[in-house]
């Protein structure tokens, strides 16, 4: 196996090669080291079969949808992504194939909700949940300690003590630990319950990183697009979110409610499906069809995506255009399919 940071900084991008058939995956990739990527691949002639984030990032551009259209390589995210374009939705035990190499997957959330982590024969890859000696902040893009401290105890510590740690980000100049290192002295957990945990969690008091809303709604939406000027946090956190029986409820009234559903047409006939009566219209396509909806400027209007972040965009979107009354269906068409399930 061949297996490399490649920035050599604080954000950490990893390859992942199989030396005998040749093929890699590069895990975490920044937009701007791109070049740099493809160089490496090429020196080494490897073939890159995937690119995985192994969560929505909000501090770089990530890189996995360029290398995707230069190289056919397949975006891997966890099923709760908000990203357009991913390719394989993982979750929990699903396994990965580079070559002769497996790759484990565990569902690491709490610095994000679709955090997961890489589990190699001897080593692991553990985003932002677990980091040297910290753990990845949880007070923005729906982090949760308690998430986070099971994530990390439950899961993580379950591993060998000897497993390799490979975190995404390291702000100390660390490149590597282990699991049994990190349970003896990751000062964020040791000695801590559960509840002291999340209280130190929620009292971080660390300043928000730069540009994260434009940088953490383009890495969930891909509208990178000069029509759209993206909406502010406050603007978001504006946006009435409704949960699927909210909606259910309101659909059975007579006052009339227009769904909009912003997926790609890929998506809105795929395997999540979508809710009758739904208009199609996506994210990047709704500045065409503004005036294809100036119709219900006075109407409800509840927009929809695949995880609920790419919909709120919109929705703050159509507020700034003037829409009056537009809500967010809470956790998309996967919240939506969980309740009709239950
Ligand atoms: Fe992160």
């Amino acid at each position: 196996m061949l297996f490399k940071e490649l920035n050599l900084c604080k954000c950490k991008t990893y390859l992942i090669a199989c030396d005998v058939q040749n093929q890699a995956v590069l895990v975490d990739p920044v937009l701007e080291n791109i070049e740099r990527y493809l160089a490496v691949l090429a020196y080494n002639g490897l073939k890159l079969i995937d690119v995985i984030d192994t969560h929505t990032h909000a501090d770089h551009r990530s890189g996995c949808t360029l290398l995707s259209e230069l190289t056919d390589a397949k975006i891997v995210m966890h099923r709760l992504a908000p990203h357009p374009l991913v390719d394989v939705h993982v979750d929990e035990g699903d396994e990965l194939k580079v070559g002769n190499i497996v790759i484990k997957v565990l569902y690491t959330p709490g610095h994000t909700p679709d955090g997961i982590a890489l589990v190699l024969d001897d080593r692991v890859l553990t985003g932002d949940t677990l980091m040297i000696r910290g753990t990845g902040r949880t007070d923005f893009a729906g982090g949760n300690p308690a998430e986070e401290y099971d994530s990390i105890i439950e899961k993580l510590f379950s591993l060998p003590d000897e497993t390799l740690v490979f975190p995404a980000h390291d702000y100390r100049g660390n490149t590597q630990s282990t699991i049994g290192e990190e349970k003896q002295k990751n000062p964020r957990i040791l000695g801590k319950s559960k509840e002291q945990f999340i209280h130190v969690m929620e009292n971080l008091g660390l300043p928000l990183p730069d540009k994260i809303q434009e940088v953490l709604q383009l890495n969930q939406t891909e509208l990178d697009d000069d029509l759209y000027e993206l909406p502010s946090i406050a603007e978001l956190n504006r946006i009435f979110q409704l949960e699927p029986n909210e909606i259910k409820t309101f659909l059975g009234q007579s006052t009339p409610q227009v769904l909009i559903d912003v997926r790609s047409e890929a998506e809105f006939n795929g395997e999540l499906g979508h809710i009758e009566g739904s208009i199609l219209i996506p994210l990047d396509k709704l500045s065409e069809n503004i005036e294809k909806l100036e119709k219900y400027k006075n109407d409800n209007i509840i927009v929809i995506c695949r995880s609920g972040a790419r919909s709120t965009t919109a929705a703050a979107l159509l507020t700034g255009m003037g829409f009056e009354n537009v809500s967010n269906l809470r956790g998309g068409m996967l919240a939506w399919n969980e309740a009709a399930n239950k």
